[in-house]
This record gives structure tokens, C-alpha cells and sequence, in this order.
């Protein structure tokens, strides 16, 4: 892989892990027991996907506003959706991030907590640091709120826990997939469109955009389910059982997801703007092996 990539993936990162801990409240701020579970979970691991694709929507057309908050808000977000699919009555998953889960560590009341706690700290990060651009602040929160929502984010993962494996349809498997990863994967894409200077013309291909690279990048967790190491993934493997692998098998998954990251990259280089990093971070979610 191209190391000039690699390295600014790197540098991307890096921002995130410092924005990260300037955002969120001391882990010593009373109640310690909150704080500590918050900043356990955010502070674990993760590839940081999300927050690298909003930058990498930026980074399309830079403008004056500092996308780090947002990238953050994101992110909490999304550590709370994962503490919570890992609970004892959601995945009952004992392992996350090369860690033991949140409830395991802490306890369930801590963790069913410190997810609410993350996801409330999402929209004061954002309603506290775009205080000059009121609208921007509003279009931030509308599509963040409307990704993890009843018909999206939480709508994915209440049908996932609810639908029957062995009469799995397409269509539902499809709508699982939007709501439980793409939701995320396009809001933040098109958060950092919105922070950025790029016309609004951009917002409708970037959610097209984000879809691809959200609906690729569930099929890919999906493989990696059954073929990748509980060790290199940081969580436990055969966890997953309404998945794209028992509907298509593995190598139609495989297929269908290079399908869907060459419509996502062939959408990027019509674009404008820089697309050059956006495109290599989609690329490398395809390719990656946890
Ligand atoms: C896992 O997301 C949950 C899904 C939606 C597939 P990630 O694979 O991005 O998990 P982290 O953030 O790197 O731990
Ligand atoms: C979880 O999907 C998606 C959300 C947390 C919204 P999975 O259950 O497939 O995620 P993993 O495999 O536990 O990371
Ligand atoms: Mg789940
Ligand atoms: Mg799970
Ligand atoms: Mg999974």
C-alpha cells in the first residue's frame, strides 16, 4: 500500500486520538465511575473509520471550521452503538477492541450508562463547538440525530436482533445493513461536507457515496466474521448470525462488496474537489483484513 497514505492516515488518526481526549471530560471528573467507563471504551482501539471518512470528506474542499469536533461526536456515537450491541441481552459479546467488553470490565448498569453518556456527549460536542455557525451547528445534529435513530441506526440493529436467520431476505438483510452500518458511514460523510466549502451540489453524491461504502464495509465485517482471527479483529469471531455470508456465501459477499467500492470510487473521482484521500481510505476498507 502506498505509504504516503499510510503515513497521512496515521497523522489523521493521531488528531483524532488528541481531539478525542481534550473533548471528552477528564476520566478523573466526578463521577469517576462514568468517566472511567467512557474513556475505557472510546480509548480501547478502533480503527476510527468513521471520524478518518468525515476528515476525508473535508478534505474535498477545506474550509475555515475545524472538522476534528465533529469527527469526535461521531465517534462517540458510534462506541456508544457498540457498547450497547455488545450487552448481554443485545450480542452477548464479551471482547471489543482487543479488550474485554464494557460490562465486562465495569459492570452492565455502567456500561448500559456509559453509552447513554456517549451518545449525549455527541450532540453537546456538537451543539457546543460550531456556536458561530448556527446553521451549520443544525445541519450537523439534524444528520447525526437521523443516522442513529428508530428508522436507521437503531432500526438496523432491532431488526438484526429480531429477524429470523433462516428465512433472512435480501430486502431485510439489506435494510439491516443500511441502518446498522451504513447510517453512520454516510452521515459522516456527509458531516464533513458540510463543514467543508464544498456546494451543496456534493451532498446527494456523497450519500450515494456513503452508502456503497457503508453497505461494503458491513459485508466486509461480515466476512471477517467467519474468516478472520477473534486476535487480529480485538473481538469474537462466528458472533454474528444474521449475516451476508449464510444469504449469498462468502465469495458473492466478497464480489458484492469490491462491487460496491468500485460504484463508491468511480462516484469520488466525478466529484471535485480533492478526492485523492477519500478514495485510498475507501479503497483500504475493502482490503482490510480486521
Ligand atoms: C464495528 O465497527 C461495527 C459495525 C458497524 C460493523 P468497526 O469495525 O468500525 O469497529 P471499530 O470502531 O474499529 O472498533
Ligand atoms: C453492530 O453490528 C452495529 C452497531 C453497533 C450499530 P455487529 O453486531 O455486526 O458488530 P460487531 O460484529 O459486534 O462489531
Ligand atoms: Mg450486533
Ligand atoms: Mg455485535
Ligand atoms: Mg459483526
Amino acid at each position: 500500500m502506498n505509504m504516503d497514505f499510510e503515513s497521512r492516515r496515521e497523522h489523521c488518526r493521531q488528531s483524532i486520538e488528541a481531539a478525542i481526549e481534550q473533548l471528552i471530560p477528564p476520566r478523573t471528573t466526578h463521577p469517576k465511575r462514568i468517566h472511567e467507563a467512557m474513556w475505557y471504551s472510546l480509548k480501547a482501539g478502533g480503527k476510527r473509520t468513521r471520524p478518518l471518512l468525515l476528515l476525508a470528506a473535508f478534505e474535498l474542499s477545506p474550509s475555515k471550521q475545524d472538522p476534528l469536533p465533529a469527527a469526535v461526536a461521531v465517534e462517540c456515537l458510534h462506541t456508544y452503538s457498540l457498547i450497547h450491541d455488545d450487552l448481554p441481552s443485545i450480542d452477548n459479546s464479551d471482547w471489543r477492541r482487543g479488550h474485554p467488553t464494557c460490562h465486562k470490565q465495569f459492570d452492565e448498569p455502567t456500561a448500559i450508562l456509559a453509552g447513554d453518556a456517549l451518545l449525549t456527549q455527541a450532540f453537546e460536542i456538537l451543539s457546543s463547538r460550531y456556536q458561530d455557525v448556527p446553521n451549520v451547528t443544525n445541519e450537523l445534529v439534524y444528520e447525526l440525530s437521523r443516522a442513529a435513530g428508530s428508522t436507521q441506526l437503531i432500526g438496523g440493529q432491532i431488526e438484526d436482533i429480531t429477524a429470523d436467520p433462516q428465512t433472512l431476505t435480501q430486502d431485510q438483510l439489506t435494510f439491516i445493513h443500511r441502518g446498522k452500518a451504513a447510517a453512520l458511514i454516510v452521515a459522516s460523510l456527509t458531516m464533513g461536507v458540510i463543514l467543508s466549502a464544498a456546494s451543496d451540489a456534493v451532498l446527494e453524491p456523497i450519500r450515494s457515496i456513503g452508502l456503497d461504502v457503508g453497505l461494503a464495509f458491513q459485508l466486509i465485517d461480515d466476512v471477517l466474521d467467519l474468516t478472520a482471527t477473534s486476535a487480529l479483529l480485538g473481538k469474537p469471531t462466528f458472533q454474528d448470525k444474521v449475516t451476508a455470508v449464510r444469504l449469498y456465501g462468502l465469495e458473492t459477499c466478497r464480489q458484492r462488496a469490491k462491487q460496491h467500492t468500485q460504484k463508491a470510487l468511480a462516484a469520488c473521482s466525478k466529484i471535485g474537489g480533492n478526492p485523492g484521500f477519500l478514495m485510498q481510505l475507501i479503497e483500504s476498507l475493502e482490503s482490510r483484513i480486521y
